[in-house]
């Protein structure tokens, strides 16, 4: 029911991070997954722009600036430096990183609200009601807890504000918003949120309050047709969806709206409520898709922090283990209808169990026993046998479907069905057990078919995990002596028999070395 709207162009975008704080694994997870995606649609044939970025307007930052005691200019980008490190230590492949604070997207954002304005979208008034600065929100008395403070931000008080603003009206939108979601179905994914949004759009919608007094928020775009407001934060941010395509310039047409949104299950609201109402106000056609996933919780079952010992650091992670652990684990685990657990513990086991012991252990025992044999070379096979014909087609087939059907809410399904690749070909290997057929030397030439078959569904398999663990399947292509798969929108073909025989052998075939847990720090082999 939830498929996607496949088009050949595909735009796919990560919400951009607030730089209040450092770069935690939520902001690595939705990166993530974006970069999977877009390595996929490309191994597809699609052409493919992905952006990310930085949030670094509004109230949360302004504070934060002062309480560093830096100049809020020089704290945006000092922060949002370490959001671009993460993203290079996950081997990111952004094509574009938007900084709100960019002159670009601040004329975009001010070309935007003169236009709404213009068109009489927004009125000016007086509103008096709560407000958490945690999500730079008005809050109606329903979305606070029993102690009256905002469930996403405990901590921090909330504040009774009395202020003149811009407000944009949604009400007018709101059938045509619910008519939207139905059809096409596939707007907004998966369907539980869809289903949450149109229970969201049941009742009346207040307005939208687009501005912000400078006497309290100071650090924004100015609005252009009154210079004592800004532009409300979240105003701003969601638009950073078109202006890192260039709108109004021709650029965008190329890119719009073939646009995917990456969210967390957090921001649901802004991203399906506000920001295609903004659109269609604004005459510019909505978003194609919005893709919601579940969050990363800790696998005590208490909120990460500094203080509990429970943060998984994403740039820690990939230090230890390399870029692509934390990319498997996430891949693995990440639930677009519910949340996952993650630990340090957990991410370790899984690199040892499925990184190490099942994927790495294959490749590196397959390769080594072939370069012992042949000389450091790719054997040459016979024309096969029925079991090893069957094995490989059956590969084929396995690997292709799980690329073909890999998408926004099947990334772990077919990393399964690719591990489970694995699984039967370490299952083949200790049946056959090439290292007793060799002993016998009329099943010389025997061996070496088992080995090619081995070797060349390898291969296969790492085509197949490439969107997910780029770095390590491009370095176990180079030890089959085969061609990196790169960024290009060439279709990739998978197919059989493509080693070549006496092709040499690469000698780095230890992918994924024993690594120590991580609080021991030390590497054992
Ligand atoms: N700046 C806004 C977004 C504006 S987009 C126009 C914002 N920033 S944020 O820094 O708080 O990032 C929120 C996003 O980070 C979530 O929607 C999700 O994509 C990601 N995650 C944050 N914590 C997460 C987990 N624990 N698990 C998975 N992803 C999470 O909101």
């Amino acid at each position: 029911m939830c498929q996607p709207i496949i088009l050949k162009n595909s735009y796919i975008t990560t919400p951009i991070y607030y730089v209040n704080g450092r770069p935690h694994l939520g902001h690595a997870c939705t990166t993530i997954v974006a970069d999977i995606l877009k390595r996929h649609r490309q191994m597809q044939g699609r052409e493919v722009f992905m952006t990310t970025g930085t949030d670094e307007h509004g109230q949360k930052n302004q504070i934060s600036a002062e309480a560093a005691g830096i100049n809020v200019k020089n704290f945006v980008t000092d922060q949002s430096q370490h959001f671009k490190t993460l993203f290079d230590a996950i081997n990111v492949d952004y094509d574009f990183f938007v900084r709100t604070s960019f002159p670009e997207h601040v004329a975009g954002v001010q070309a935007f609200i003169q236009k709404l304005y213009d068109a009489d979208a927004l009125v000016k008034k007086t509103y008096f009601g709560l407000y958490c600065v945690g999500c730079e929100q008005f809050k109606k008395e329903d979305d606070l807890n029993d102690d009256g403070q905002c469930p996403d931000h405990p901590t921090l008080e909330i504040e009774q504000m009395e202020e003149e603003n811009y407000f944009l009206p949604l009400e007018p939108y709101r059938q045509w918003l619910i008519d939207r979601i139905n059809n096409p179905s596939t707007w907004v994914r998966p369907e539980r949120y869809r289903n949450e949004l149109l229970n969201m759009l049941s009742e009346p919608l207040e307005d939208f309050c687009v501005s912000r007094p400078k006497a309290r928020v100071s650090w924004g775009v100015e609005l252009p047709f009154d210079s004592d407001y800004v532009c409300y934060v979240w105003f701003d941010a969601l638009l950073n969806y078109i202006t890192s395509i260039d709108w109004p310039n021709a650029k965008f047409d190329q890119w719009w709206p073939a646009s995917e949104h990456l969210i967390g299950k957090d921001i649901m609201k802004t991203h399906c409520i506000y920001w295609p109402i903004m659109l269609q106000a604004a005459g510019v056609e909505t978003v194609n898709q919005v893709s919601v996933h579940g969050f990363f919780v800790s696998a005590d079952g208490m909120k990460m922090s500094k203080t509990l010992g429970n943060v998984v650091d994403p740039v820690e992670i990939s230090e230890h283990y390399g870029v692509d652990a934390l990319r498997y684990y996430l891949a693995k685990n990440i639930r677009a209808e519910s949340d996952s657990q993650v630990s340090k513990q957990l991410i370790h086991d899984t690199y040892q169990s499925d990184l190490g012991n099942k994927l790495g252990n294959l490749i590196s025992r397959v390769v080594k026993f072939a370069a012992k044999q042949w000389d450091g070379k790719i054997p040459t096979p016979q024309s096969l046998t029925e079991r090893e014909q069957t094995l490989s087609n059956k590969v084929l087939v396995d690997v292709r479907t799980a690329h073909e059907n890999l998408d926004f809410v099947s990334i772990a399904k077919s990393l399964g069905q690719i591990m489970q690749v694995v699984e039967r070909l370490n299952d083949y290997m200790s049946e056959v057990a090439p290292w007793q057929l060799i002993k016998d030397n009329s099943q010389r030439e025997f061996t070496g078919t088992v080995i090619y078959t081995l070797l060349d569904c390898i291969r296969l398999v790492l085509e197949g995990l490439y969107p997910i663990i780029p770095e390590s399947a491009n370095r176990g292509l180079a030890v089959l002596d085969q061609p990196a798969v790169t960024s290009t929108t060439k279709k990739h073909e998978f197919a059989l028999g493509r080693l070549l025989a006496d092709a040499p052998l690469g000698d780095d075939a230890i992918l994924f070395p024993r690594v120590d847990p991580i609080d021991t720090q030390t590497k054992v082999a």
